[in-house]
């Protein structure tokens, strides 16, 4: 009784401190490469901590590991070393420009599973620790569907799916969509249109994958936004400064700006988020299923 009580009062303490760090896993994905999906999720993580939140970047685009080239700095540690030589979550963890801190998959993050069960044990522990020390972690997952990506996506609480109006990466996107809702007809995705030369042509590419979506699964596409073709970009890649950091006020850093807006205003209507504790759990009940 006295423990119901206490129980009691602690969940309506946590309610009453608005901003509960429950870490908000977001997976960002799209079904072809080079889509403009890291440099989304680098600068969407610089802007989501312009307005307050912290952020951990965890890539795991495999083979090219790309977001630390894009912040110009080379990562000393990877998940994969972390498991092979016992090292804690906090030991892999380096930062980038602007206080950003990220964790490398590394190249053999692949290999994930091929690690035996103490491994594998050993790793989800370290991922629980990062439970509470940030708002919001974001996976930068390899383009198309490899079986690591896929069970990172179905574990995720939200995903990002990057597309550009090219016919090519929309068929691929929706190619992902199909398959996610196979396996979970709840999944959610929300929709950003990268490259676009209008307004008007990032609605009608988003509006083409939400109809085909709604018409032959039955799935709702949330619109998180649409991104400009900016030679900012580029122009930021080959300078390996994040544009949002290095052009703030280009039109591509406007349009990270609103998007980090939306999404943060949306959040209430989002389900709660359920933690990395809930991230880790259904990472595990994936690994068994598919
Ligand atoms: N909004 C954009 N405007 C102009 N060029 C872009 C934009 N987004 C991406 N690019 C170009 O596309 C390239 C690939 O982007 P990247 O983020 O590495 O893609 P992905 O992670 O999907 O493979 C960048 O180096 C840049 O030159
Ligand atoms: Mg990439």
């Amino acid at each position: 009784m006295l423990d119901q009580a206490s129980k009691l009062r602690e969940k309506m303490q946590n309610q009453d401190k608005k901003d509960i760090k429950q870490t908000r896993v977001i997976t960002v994905t799209s079904g072809k490469g080079g889509v403009g999906k890291s440099n989304f999720t680098l600068n969407f993580a610089l802007s989501l901590m312009d307005q307050g939140k912290k952020v951990v970047i965890f890539d795991v685009d495999l083979g090219l590991a790309n977001i630390d080239v894009l912040m110009g700095v080379s990562s000393k540690y990877s998940i994969l070393e972390m498991i092979e030589n016992q090292k804690s979550i906090w030991d892999i963890m380096e930062k980038g420009p602007g206080d950003l801190e990220y964790i490398a998959g590394g190249s053999g993050f692949n290999q994930l599973m091929r690690l035996d069960e103490d491994q594998l044990d050993y790793f989800f522990h370290q991922l629980e620790q990062l439970q509470g020390y940030t708002d919001i972690i974001l996976m930068d997952t390899g383009a198309g569907i490899s079986r690591e990506s896929l069970r990172f996506i179905l574990s995720a609480d939200d995903v990002i799916l990057v597309t550009t109006p090219e016919p090519t990466s929309l068929t691929d996107a929706y190619a992902v969509i199909k398959m996610v809702h196979g396996l979970d007809p709840a999944a959610v995705f929300r929709l950003v249109v990268n490259r676009v030369t209008s307004l008007k042509e990032g609605k009608h590419t988003a509006d083409k994958i939400a109809m085909v979506a709604s018409q032959f699964l039955g799935v709702d596409i949330d619109r998180l936004g649409y991104l400009p073709d900016d030679d900012h970009v580029m122009r930021a890649v080959k300078k390996q400064i994040p544009f949002y950091l290095q052009y703030p006020q280009s039109m591509a850093s406007q349009g990270i700006r609103r998007m980090a807006e939306v999404y943060l205003r949306g959040k209430d209507e989002l389900d709660e988020a359920k933690g990395m504790k809930g991230f880790v759990d259904r990472l595990k009940n994936w690994m068994k299923l598919t």
